[in-house]
């Protein structure tokens, strides 16, 4: 029971790019959020879900051009749209802003005067890559080349996927441009920076004591980048950009993540105006502010910006920090990344078009636990998943008791159930704290099993047998399907955050709306009963179908870039989403490499293949595909190795496994040494990387494969 006084929590999810469509990827996040802004809600809690589209960049002015018409155009278009498919999969905004609004501008003009008095700007010249055939300096994304800290090859410009290293693009090694796949010149521009380090004490204290971080992250930071000095943030581009113009630096623009995250604060601000609330009581600790929970949901793709920048600069500028950042994993569609040519980079709106929007929401909520996992939409088990438990288990139970109960309503008094209701309103707080906790997952698990102890009760009783029987068994129908009923609509109050549709119709057919938490603690007796109406219908395999066709004719190029496939974020990329071609059908491997010509036994056996445990890795600094290895091949035998993983293993996890080398290859000499084997590893179309191969548990170094 809500016994304490209400919490007051501001919630953001990350504000999504104005120049691409909302898609699934997007929605892991959209959804989560809007079931813990509604769970706060229905506890009592005053919670308040503020978000924004993110307008700014380069890539949103090149669009523009490129379509002929202003950006504000575009933006007011892409907002429309956003907006019109969260509303259809029931994500509920207090407020949904946009970061090119007057109270940004004048936002972000206060905090960069809090960045100056703090001492932290400082402006120094840099070299930038410009595309001389497109005219533009290149943005971030806009540049690809080798990471220059891993090496792992194709890397955007502002940070790297295999390592998390965040580097100016002209660090990369080989850039070239995106935009014309030409060679970027080096031309000298002025910047400014924000000197991150000098608030080094300060994130140190932060990430790892505040608690607003779970510990894989807070670890993450520890050991990736809080362990050296942080680098300055480049916070601003010169023209051409779409953007705010910096008032003491003309001719120049606040980067856009710079003014993004300030769109919360923006965002609260034309909120509050249009509430009679005051912006300092959510966002300054020293006023009223104090106790507000600031929480932001964010992608783990963008954890560097709102665990180190973000509240380096909300600490300047003596504002609230947040009470937690909780970092989600990316969507994968059928166990792959998101792709056009399997039909799988599914659009909101397509979805919308063919299949319950709640549907998902239930199967997200069931798959989430609030750690960093990516989360799977197998679609076949989502079909499963979605039929057995909302239309099997939750409207079941109605469909098959409420209808005796048209005529006498509920029992007048609540009848012995067994101790069924009371068991599932004492597990009420362990579902909250699983809410609470963003694990949904065991949330749901929770409400399932009640949802079986409840049917299990009404098999048991046989309603249909006590309707046939006749006027004698009529009270005890009407006790036996009361019961099943209040334990449907508790199971509604339990499922409202996740499924606020089906909640609410529900409650028109009994109780009527579903107002607080608590309303599960105490069964409804004596109130009618309307005639049950179809609640959900079942997802149909040809439905998903249909959003697979439409999916792989409709998804326009803007949206299928690489990264986007698999992530909300990734494909509205950070500052700059080039638009890239339609990813190209998926050959298998075999398609792409026929398979060798046939061989004969003593072909093979020529090849000595062994298991070998690798002894050290490291890194051949001048090679950009090299590792080194030291393998054991069992006893005092000892290989050296230059293997061409760099960039897909990182050398300390490879010490201690084991691979499998060929252990009779002539030794070759190679420029930084002999390398004397080759480790296997697979790899080709369908997959990037290279894979190496282990052997089944209990497997020796020197055990030879035949
Ligand atoms: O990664 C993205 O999609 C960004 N548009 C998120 C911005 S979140 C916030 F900082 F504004
Ligand atoms: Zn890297």
């Amino acid at each position: 029971m809500h016994e304490t006084a209400p919490r007051r929590l501001l919630v953001t999810s990350a504000l999504p790019y104005a120049n691409g469509h909302i898609h699934l990827g997007h929605l892991v996040e959209y959804i989560q959020t809007d079931i813990f802004v509604r769970f706060q809600k229905l506890r009592g809690n005053k919670a308040v879900y503020i978000c924004a589209d993110d307008t700014h960049g380069t890539a949103i002015m090149l669009r523009a051009k490129s379509e002929g018409r202003s950006e504000q155009d575009l933006i007011a278009e892409m907002q429309q749209a956003h907006r019109s498919d969260f509303d259809g999969f029931h994500v509920a905004f207090d407020h949904y802003g946009s970061t090119d609004c007057p109270t940004n501008r004048r936002l972000c003009g206060e905090i960069w005067q809090s960045l100056h008095a703090a001492g932290l700007i400082v402006r120094r010249d840099v070299q930038q890559l410009f595309d001389p055939t497109a005219g533009v300096f290149l943005a971030d994304r806009f540049v690809k080349g080798t990471c220059p800290r891993c090496q792992a090859a194709d890397q955007y410009g502002d940070s790297c996927e295999a390592c998390g290293a965040t580097y100016s693009p002209a660090d990369l090694i080989d850039p070239r441009s995106t935009l014309s796949d030409g060679l970027p010149e080096v031309r000298s521009a002025e910047h400014l920076f924000v000197e991150l380090e000098k608030m080094h004490g300060f994130l140190d204290e932060w990430t790892q004591r505040s608690g607003a971080l779970a510990a894989p992250i807070a670890n993450y930071l520890a050991g990736h980048f809080l362990g050296e000095a942080l680098r300055d943030w480049d916070i601003s581009r010169p023209a051409p950009y779409f953007g705010f113009e910096i008032p003491d630096f003309p001719g120049h623009y606040w980067y856009v993540w710079f003014d993004a995250p300030i769109g919360y604060l923006a965002s609260t601000a034309d909120w509050a105006d249009a509430h009679g609330e005051s912006f300092d009581a959510w966002w300054k600790p020293s006023a009223e502010g104090t106790g507000v929970e600031i929480h932001h949901f964010i992608g783990k793709d963008i954890t560097y910006f709102h665990t180190l920048f973000w509240p380096a600069m909300l600490q300047a500028a003596g504002l609230q920090l947040p009470a937690g950042v909780h970092v989600h994993g990316f969507l994968t569609v059928n166990g792959q990344k998101m792709s056009k040519s399997r039909g799988t980079f599914i659009l909101a709106r397509t979805w919308l078009d063919h299949v319950d929007p709640e549907m998902l929401r239930y199967f997200y909520a069931s798959k989430i636990s609030g750690g960093i996992d990516d989360l799977d939409l197998d679609l076949n088990d989502f079909v499963a998943k979605a039929n057995a438990d909302i239309v099997g288990k939750i409207v079941n139970l109605a469909s098959r008791t409420m209808r005796w109960l048209v005529e006498s309503g509920l029992s007048a008094s609540y009848p012995d159930d067994g101790g069924l209701f009371a068991r599932a309103a004492a597990e009420g707080e362990d579902i909250a704290a699983a809410y609470d906790a963003g694990d949904l997952a065991r949330a749901m698990r929770m409400i399932m099993q009640a949802a079986d102890r409840a049917n299990a009760f009404v098999d048991e009783r046989q309603p249909w047998k006590l309707a046939k029987a006749g006027p004698d068994a009529a009270a005890e129908l009407q006790d036996v399907a009361s019961i099943a009923v209040n334990l449907f609509r508790q199971l509604m109050v339990y499922l409202a955050p996740v499924m606020p549709a089906l909640a609410e119709e529900a409650a028109a057919l009994v109780g009527g709306p579903i107002l607080a938490w608590n309303d599960a603690q105490t069964p409804l007796v004596g109130c009618a009963v309307k005639p049950f109406q179809p609640l959900k219908a079942r997802v149909t395999p040809e439905q998903i179908a249909a959003v697979l066709a439409a999916s792989q004719q409709s998804t326009p190029a803007s949206e299928t870039s690489p990264n986007q496939a698999s992530s909300k974020t990734k494909g509205s990329p950070m500052d700059d989403t080039v638009e890239t071609p339609a990813d190209a059908p998926s050959p298998s491997p075999l398609d792409a490499e026929p398979l060798a010509a046939e061989c004969t036994i003593d072909d093979f056996t020529k090849v000595d293949l062994r298991v070998a445990r690798v002894l050290s890795a490291e890194e051949v600094p001048e090679a950009r595909k090299l590792l080194k290895l030291t393998v054991s091949l069992g006893g005092d035998t000892t290989r050296t190795i230059f293997a061409g993983i760099k960039g897909h293993h990182e050398p300390a996890s490879l010490v201690d496994r084991l691979v499998v080398v060929v252990a009779n290859l002539a030794p070759r000499k190679m420029k930084f040494g002999l390398s004397e084997g080759m480790v296997v590893a697979a790899s080709g179309e369908g997959a990037e990387g290279v894979f190496l191969i282990s052997p089944d548990t209990g497997a020796l170094p020197g055990m030879r494969l035949r």
